[in-house]
């Protein structure tokens, strides 16, 4: 297995706890990676040393840490293009830094084509600068560690291949694009609610995902037949079902090279009409975890309404504390799972209220309006104007406010 040896700099501002989770988070993703963390080393400085991120000091005794055996040091921050070829010639080790170890689990965890395309894509357009001369010292561990998701494109391919690799991808997500809009709409016509798992890398959505949709029997119709797989029929209650979609999971210090890569999927969780927050209850950085991800959706300007799920309440001892309107599960023993579907059910009804109205003849527009948004129960053409009760959303019902008939 390869090794790792962990790097960073504890900055003026930085303090030691603060520097202490990062490298913890670290720590994982390399874990995450297939990586055996062997040594973690920290650097005071009053500022990054532009040539090579740490001092020369600081280089000879992670060289000092590196053996015969394959290793790779891992910085945990952006390195420039020059700091990390300057690192790893002056190391004579592969050097990473954290986006390139975080692209690369993207690339094993992606989960559709449309994601497995922007993360080939943001690692090719990271690599590029940083293909002259170093080039060689990454590769040398061959399929491994950050050479993964590129895939035959070796990282000695001239550039001349990597950007002609990167326009086809491009061509091809465009492709891909175009049929996940057709879906979407597709689904917006049926009138079924999206509901979307969003969580922490680590989390459990796909584990949840599989779960909660294990005994929906899928009605393969016409319409639906091509959706995308990671995105199933969920019956939450008696002749009630909803989509559910998974995406990719969130981290802490989400390079902006996968933010922008991911905009357009991050964007369709914003057109979902209710997100699962799945957590990890057993994880001690839990709270922290939660706050990143209510980070990147506040980035993304997603209003959606959540609802928290804390999961893996198997694998804590004691209560677990949360909001009082948190679901607490556990997808691996099933425990409380049913809890999910009914909270679901109960926010979409809450969604809906019934009214009557009075609609003069000068705005019978809205007629149209109700009909196509809500659900209407009776109609009636009198002298002043249509009469009707509806079901319709809160949203709907509050512009309609002033033609409402109060019994
Ligand atoms: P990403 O792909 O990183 O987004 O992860 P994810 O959120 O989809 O998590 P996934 O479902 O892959 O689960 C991560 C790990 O947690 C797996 O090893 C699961 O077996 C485990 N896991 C998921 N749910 C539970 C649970 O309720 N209890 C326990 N003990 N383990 C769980």
């Amino acid at each position: 297995m390869t090794k790792a040896v962990l790097a960073t700099l504890q900055l003026p501002h930085q303090s030691a706890q603060e520097v202490e989770d990062n490298l913890t988070e670290l720590v994982q993703l390399a874990e995450d990676a297939g990586l055996t963390v062997v040594a973690k080393v920290v650097q005071n400085r009053p500022r990054v040393v532009p040539a090579t991120y740490i001092g020369l000091g600081k280089i000879m005794e992670i060289k000092e840490l590196l053996s015969d055996d394959e290793h790779i040091v891992i910085f945990d921050d952006e390195l420039t293009p020059a700091q990390q070829g300057n690192l790893s010639e002056l190391l004579d080790a592969p050097v990473l830094d954290r986006t390139q170890l975080i692209l690369d689990i993207f690339a094993r965890r992606a989960r559709t084509k449309e994601g497995k395309i922007q993360v080939e894509l943001a690692q090719l357009k990271y690599l590029l600068p940083r293909l002259t001369g170093h080039g060689t010292a990454l590769s040398r561990l061959g399929g491994g560690i950050g050479t993964r998701g590129p895939g035959e494109t070796k990282l000695e391919t001239d550039r001349r291949r990597i950007r002609k690799r990167i326009a086809d991808l491009e061509d091809e997500l465009e492709l891909v694009r175009k049929v996940r809009q057709l879906q979407m709409a597709g689904r917006k016509k049926a009138d079924v609610p999206l509901v979307t798992l969003v969580g922490y890398t680590n989390a459990g959505k796909s584990s949840l995902f599989s779960a909660l949709t294990a005994e929906s029997t899928f009605v393969a119709d016409q319409l639906f037949a091509t959706l995308d797989p990671l995105i199933r029929k969920w019956q939450i209650a008696e002749g009630e079902w909803v989509y559910l979609s998974d995406t990719v999971g969130f981290m802490r210090k989400l390079p902006h090279t996968l933010i922008a890569a991911f905009r357009a999927t991050l964007e369709e969780v914003s057109a979902a009409d209710l997100l699962l927050h799945v957590l990890d209850a057993s994880h001690p950085l839990v709270e922290q975890q939660k706050a990143a991800v209510e980070e990147v959706l506040r980035e993304i300007g997603c209003d959606t309404p959540i609802i928290n799920v804390y999961n893996k309440i198997d694998q804590v001892l004691g209560p677990v504390i949360t909001g009082p309107d948190d679901l607490q599960v556990s997808a691996l023993t099933k425990a409380n799972l049913e809890s999910v579907g009914i909270a679901v059910s109960r926010f979409f009804a809450s969604q809906f209220v019934v009214r009557r109205y009075l609609l003069p003849f000068d705005q019978l527009t809205l007629l149209s309006v109700i009909h196509d948004q809500g659900e209407v129960f009776a109609e009636k053409y009198q002298p002043d104007g249509v009469f009707l009760e509806a079901k319709i959303k809160k949203a709907l019902a509050k512009r309609l406010e002033e033609f409402e008939v109060k019994s």
